[in-house]
C-alpha cells in the first residue's frame, strides 16, 4: 500500500533521532513523528537552527516532545559526543539518518575527508555504528539511511576517496549516495547474520524542494519548480517515514516515491542498481569505513 504521512502509526513512547532535522526532509519527518507522539531528537549542527525548528514544531503541535542533539557529521569527535549523549536516553527506537550535503566546492571534514563522502557516508556510518548497541536494547528498533536516485550514477573512486587527484562535485555526490546504499545493505546482512533485533532500511525522497540545492549555483532558481512539479519537502519525507514507522517492512528494504520514475508521489518499494546490491563492494566499503572512522560496529 502506498504510504504517506497520514499512515504513520501512533509513536507514543518511542524515541527517534532525526539527523539534519532543522530543514527540508528531516524537518518534515521530525514534525510528523513528533505530531504522532514520538520524542524526537533533532540532531543538528546549528543550535540556533535547531531551536527555530523546535519552536516551529511546537507551534504546529503544542506538547510535542522535541530536543536538540548537537551533531556535526563533518567532525567524528562531534559524532562520538552525539552518540554518547543520545545513549543517555532511556531508549532509541529509530535512527533516521537524513543529514546530507550536495555539490559543495571541494571542502574537507575535520578529519580531512572530502565533505560529501565524509558527511553523507562516513558520518552516517560512524553514528550508526556507535548507536547500534543502544538500538539493540530496544525491541523493534530500526536504522534508516537516506540515499538518492543519484546512487545510480555512483562509482566509488577507491584509489582517490579523498579527492586528492580530482574533484567532480556531482560525481562525488552520486558516489556518496551509492555508499549510503551499500552501507544499509551490508548493515542488514550483518545484523541478520548476528541475529540482532535491529532492522536496517534505506529510503530516497525522489526529487523534493529543499535547501539541498544551496550549492548548485544558478540551478537554484529551479528549486521552487521542484515543489510545484515534483515533491514538496513534506512529500519527500514519506519514504523516510515509511522506513522508520510502517508496521510491515522487509529487513534491508528500500523505499521511495511510486510516481513518475520514482521522482514524486506516495512511498512504496523502490528500485536500486545491481552495483548498489553488490555484496563484495558493500563489504569492501564497510572495511574501509571502519578503518577511516575508527568505528567498528562489531557485527
Ligand atoms: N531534496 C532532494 O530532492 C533529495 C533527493 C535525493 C536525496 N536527498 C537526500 O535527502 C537528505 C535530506 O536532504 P534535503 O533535501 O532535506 O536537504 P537540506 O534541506 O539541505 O537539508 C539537509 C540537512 O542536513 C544537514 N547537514 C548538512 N551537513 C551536515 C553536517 N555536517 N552535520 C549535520 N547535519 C548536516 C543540514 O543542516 P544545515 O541546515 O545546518 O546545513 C540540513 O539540516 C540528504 O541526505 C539528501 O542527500 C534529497
Amino acid at each position: 500500500m502506498p504510504f504517506t504521512a497520514a499512515d504513520v502509526p501512533d509513536q507514543s513512547g518511542r524515541c527517534i533521532i532525526v539527523t539534519g532535522a532543522n530543514t527540508g526532509i528531516g524537518f518534515e519527518a521530525a514534525k510528523t513523528l513528533a505530531a504522532k507522539g514520538a520524542r524526537v531528537l533533532l540532531a543538528c549542527r546549528s543550535k540556533d537552527k535547531a531551536e527555530v525548528a523546535k519552536r516551529q514544531i511546537r507551534e504546529a503541535h503544542p506538547g510535542a516532545d522535541v530536543a536538540f542533539l548537537p551533531l556535526d557529521q563533518a567532525d567524528l569527535a562531534s559524532v562520538r559526543r552525539a552518540a554518547e549523549q543520545a545513549a543517555e536516553e532511556p531508549r532509541i527506537d529509530v535512527l533516521l539518518n537524513n543529514a546530507g550535503v550536495m555539490f559543495p566546492p571541494l571542502t574537507r571534514t575535520e578529519q580531512g575527508f572530502e565533505l560529501q563522502f565524509g558527511v553523507n557516508h562516513l558520518g552516517t556510518f560512524a553514528l550508526t555504528g556507535l548507536l547500534l548497541p543502544k538500538l539493540a536494547r530496544t525491541p523493534g528498533s530500526r536504522v534508516v539511511v537516506t540515499a538518492s536516485l543519484a546512487h545510480r550514477r555512483g562509482d566509488i573512486q577507491w584509489d582517490d576517496l579523498d579527492a586528492e587527484k580530482g574533484y567532480n562535485r556531482a560525481q562525488r555526490y552520486s558516489d556518496s549516495k551509492l555508499a549510503n546504499m551499500l552501507h544499509f545493505a551490508e548493515l542488514d546482512r550483518r545484523l541478520r547474520a548476528a541475529g540482532s533485533p535491529v532492522t536496517a532500511l534505506g529510503c530516497h525522497p525522489g526529487v523534493a524542494a529543499t535547501e539541498l540545492m544551496r550549492h548548485a549555483g544558478p540551478f537554484r532558481v529551479f528549486t521552487p519548480l521542484f515543489g510545484l512539479l515534483l515533491n514538496t519537502a513534506d512529500q519527500g519525507a514519506w519514504p523516510a517515514l515509511q522506513a522508520a514507522t510502517a508496521p510491515e517492512v522487509e529487513p534491508g528494504g528500500y523505499y521511495g516515491p511510486q510516481g513518475m520514475r520514482e521522482m514524486k508521489g506516495r512511498s512504496g518499494p523502490a528500485t536500486r542498481t545491481a552495483t548498489a546490491q553488490d555484496p563484495d563492494l558493500a563489504r569492501r566499503l564497510w572495511d574501509v569505513s571502519v578503518e577511516l572512522t575508527g568505528v567498528d560496529p562489531g557485527i
